[in-house]
């Protein structure tokens, strides 16, 4: 079954402990937070602190998207925060090994993302490595952008290299999922949808998830 991954950017940062038990109550399989640091893209977000405090709020995975420069610095204070998925941008890891491996030697799983412009050959000798590799559809930094639908090709791509090479990570789709895009995602072979102002700019959440899990 597809896992739709709601992401705390477009929820109300006055309310983030309701906000995350109104998704994990509407279904949510992964709660995802996006860590900005205004280097690496054009916002600032939230760092370890405001993970740790989200960490007693659920026992869903916290999948931590890092969108920061020297992304390896702050692995550990992620992980003793109680993040369950680091995932980090090959864009900003020249040694992507060395940081895949911190990750894992810090008790996490490990994922890699690229941007939409990014080619997935990039990612192939990593594969092995990780257990989750997350295909940005919109470039990062802002909810409630559009789906660049040039990235579906690239979902196939790795999704039969998973195939051919007999590994089992996870394939992620982040930015402008909504029930509509869900299904080419779901079709081109993605597993886990992350969706933030589908999800909570709903009334409904409940409703608002199961409409995108229904692209399955
Ligand atoms: C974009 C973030 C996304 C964002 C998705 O930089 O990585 O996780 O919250 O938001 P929507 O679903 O509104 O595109
Ligand atoms: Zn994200």
């Amino acid at each position: 079954m597809t896992k739709i991954a709601p992401s705390i950017l477009s929820a109300d940062f006055a309310n983030l402990k309701e906000e995350i038990e109104d998704v994990v109550r509407g279904g949510a399989d992964y709660i995802h937070v996006d860590v900005m640091d205004g280097h690496y893209v054009p916002n600032i977000t939230i760092g370890p602190l405001v993970v740790k405090a989200l960490r007693p709020v659920t026992t869903l995975p916290l999948d931590v998207h890092l969108m920061i420069e020297n992304p390896e610095h702050y692995i550990s204070a992620f992980a003793d925060a109680g993040a369950d998925i680091l995932t980090v941008h090959q864009e900003t890891c020249p040694h992507l090994h060395r940081t895949v491996q911190l990750i894992k030697a810090a008790g996490v799983k490990a994922g890699v993302v690229i941007n939409p412009a990014t080619p997935a050959e990039g990612l192939k000798p990593i594969l092995k490595e990780v257990d989750l590799v997350l295909l940005m559809t919109v470039n990062p930094g802002f909810g409630g952008q559009s789906f660049i639908p040039e990235v579906l090709e690239k979902i196939k791509t790795i999704a039969t290299w998973r195939q051919e090479m007999g590994l089992s990570f996870e394939i992620e789709v982040d930015g402008g999922v909504n029930a509509q895009t869900a299904r080419d995602c779901v079709d081109a072979g993605a597993d886990v949808l992350v969706a933030g102002s589908a999800v909570f700019s709903a009334e409904d959440r409940e409703q608002a998830i199961s409409e995108i899990r229904k692209a399955e």
